[in-house]
């Protein structure tokens, strides 16, 4: 608190609006948004208790231009504590606003909290769900579409309108009911089919309408639990443009593999008859395989869906890996800014430290726990942040975490990574479980440098795209295989890596990222905002 006034004194009310992350040079958006419990009808499964945003499910689209302030006050009418964090933007210097439990304290029932934002430097497809309990499972996800500004230049012609997919897999029990299934020990369910925008096979109330002759920008998210999807368009096919902010070499797919927690962009021109055709989203690498479908409807058409759905790709994983590897970026175009992409060598830059993180699954007291190099995390009731800030012992300690695969039983912690401010980190994400893995980073996107099968080792860096790779926020890690990335810690600040895998997420597979230097300077890091929830040890 002291800390907060001294600063306001000497500083004054303009530049106070950097010290905690906004800039009023640029745009305001500002959204207020309640949170409450209500009856959804997901589609042609009976109604059930979900989360809905100003009563939308899902919740409502955020629509920004690049550096634009985003100011969201979420009010919480649940019974229970809740965050929401905002998938895939950056929080440059600002970890602050991240909405996770190791930067924030959980906004209490019947409270609100406001998060101050910048979309700096970002552009893309990009989606917000609740990071508390299970709460995802039940809804209070929505779409964050960051529009370029209007001087940028996009790498494709300006389409002639656009189109949001929030896919994922969805159950018919409320979060409740999962969490205490998971609180008990249990295996999380097969889920019980796939929604896109809330609904299950519901063409008459999902009709995506188009001109014939025009292109049209789609953007998908999984932002589902569990399973990775596959999206595809009857007698369409799709010119993917961009992949969480990575504008890439613009290549056609007959169908494209989301994962949980990613999102990508691509064109569908109209060419076909003027009919309506079935959009399908299917899970991917699970037996049976989950399907629903919407409709893809031409201005005129009156000939409704018809002919088989265009039928999923292969089950085995080779050509998943082949098309994640055909993603690449396209060295000339602009990012959200009017320098091309490739003029960042990461190539050419050392690698200071290397992280090998296994994942895996153990009981530990006859409960099933999911882990990283054989921690499983558990969060402290201070958020690591305020702990951090407020010089807190015994919150967390940076030096019990592990570099490598380690053998022995899971134990229970709270892993943080210390890492210096300027490190150029390389993860190896090694999956030795039979099922895909999905890993986010907070605050960054990393370079995508290699996908590989069994055990990575130091040789395998030769494989490694060190020219094009694009660079995203989440990333697959298929079954018994390894996936590599390289990451420049330009943002300093407490970042979660996790399990995009809610549940696994929930039970343990996640740490955290503690970007660092020991100056204290505005230019490094944003000041806490002066309306922080303080809970824990930090209730000061
Ligand atoms: C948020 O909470 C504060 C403090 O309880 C209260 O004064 C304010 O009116 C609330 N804001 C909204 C939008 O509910
Ligand atoms: C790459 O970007 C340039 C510049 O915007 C664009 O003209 C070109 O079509 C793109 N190339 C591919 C293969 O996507
Ligand atoms: C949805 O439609 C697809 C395609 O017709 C079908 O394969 C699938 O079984 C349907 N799903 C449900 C839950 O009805
Ligand atoms: C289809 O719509 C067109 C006009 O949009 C109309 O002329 C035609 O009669 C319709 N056909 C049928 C079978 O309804
Ligand atoms: C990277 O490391 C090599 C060998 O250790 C060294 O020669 C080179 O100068 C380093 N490059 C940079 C940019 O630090
Ligand atoms: C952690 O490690 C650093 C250097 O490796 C050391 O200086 C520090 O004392 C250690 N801290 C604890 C709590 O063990």
């Amino acid at each position: 608190m002291g800390h907060f006034s001294v600063l306001s004194l000497v500083l004054g009310s303009l530049a106070l609006s950097s010290i905690f992350g906004i800039h009023a040079e640029s745009p305001y958006k500002y959204y207020t948004w309640t949170v409450t419990y209500a009856t959804i009808y997901p589609g042609n499964f009976p109604p059930q208790t979900g989360i809905v945003v100003n009563g939308q499910f899902p919740g409502p689209t955020i629509e920004v231009n690049t550096n634009d302030n985003l100011i969201v006050t979420i009010i919480n009418q649940l019974d229970e504590p809740f965050l929401m964090t905002w998938n895939g933007i950056w929080q440059r210097k600002n970890s602050w606003q991240d909405g996770v439990l190791g930067t924030n304290c959980p906004i209490p029932p019947g409270q609100n909290y406001t998060y101050t934002m910048q979309v700096k430097d970002q552009i893309g497809t990009y989606m917000y769900f609740p990071s508390t309990l299970m709460h995802r499972a039940s809804g209070g996800f929505g779409a964050i579409n960051v529009y370029k500004r209007s001087v940028i230049p996009l790498p494709y012609p300006q389409p002639d309108g656009e189109h949001s997919f929030l896919v994922g897999d969805w159950y018919k029990t409320d979060h409740k009911v999962l969490q205490n299934r998971l609180d008990n020990g249990d295996a999380m369910p097969m889920p019980d089919g796939l929604l896109i925008n809330g609904l299950q096979n519901f063409s008459t109330d999902r009709v995506y309408t188009g001109e014939a002759g025009k292109t049209y920008l789609f953007r998908v998210a999984n932002v589902g639990i569990m399973t990775s999807i596959n999206f595809r368009i009857q007698g369409h096919t799709m010119k993917l443009v961009e992949v969480e902010g990575s504008h890439v070499l613009q290549e056609i797919y007959e169908s494209l593999d989301v994962h949980p927690g990613q999102s990508l962009t691509f064109l569908v021109t109209f060419n076909g008859a003027i009919k309506d055709y079935y959009i399908v989203a299917s899970s991917r690498f699970t037996r049976p395989t989950l399907t629903t479908t919407a409709t893809l409807h031409y201005e005129g058409s009156n000939i409704t869906v018809s002919g088989p759905a265009p039928s999923p790709p292969a089950f085995e994983v080779h050509g998943s890996m082949k098309q994640a590897r055909s993603f690449r970026r396209n060295l000339t175009a602009n990012a959200a800014r009017p320098n091309p992409q490739g003029s960042f060598r990461y190539g050419e830059i050392n690698i200071t430290r290397t992280l090998v993180l296994a994942n895996s699954a153990e009981k530990v007291n006859n409960k099933l726990l999911y882990g990283v190099n054989g921690v499983s995390y558990v969060n402290p009731t201070t958020p690591l942040k305020l702990a951090d800030y407020y010089n807190i012992p015994g919150v967390f300690d940076i030096n019990t975490s592990r570099d490598n695969p380690t053998p022995g039983p899971m134990v229970q912690g709270t892993t943080v990574y210390g890492l210096a401010l300027h490190d150029f980190v390389e993860i190896v994400f090694q999956n030795n479980e039979a099922t895909t893995q999905s890993w986010h980073l907070d605050g960054y996107n990393f370079f995508v440098v290699a996908y590989g099968s069994n055990q990575w080792s130091p040789v395998s860096r030769k494989n490694y795209n060190l020219v094009d790779a694009i660079s995203r926020s989440t990333v697959q890690v298929f079954r018994n295989s390894w996936t590599a990335v390289l990451a420049s810690l330009d943002n300093k600040g407490m970042w979660n890596l996790r399990s995009a895998i809610w549940h696994r997420q929930y039970l343990g597979q996640q740490v955290y990222l503690r970007v660092w230097n020991d100056e204290t300077s505005l230019t490094t890091e944003y000041d806490i905002p002066p309306n922080a929830l303080k809970c824990g040890k930090a209730t000061i």
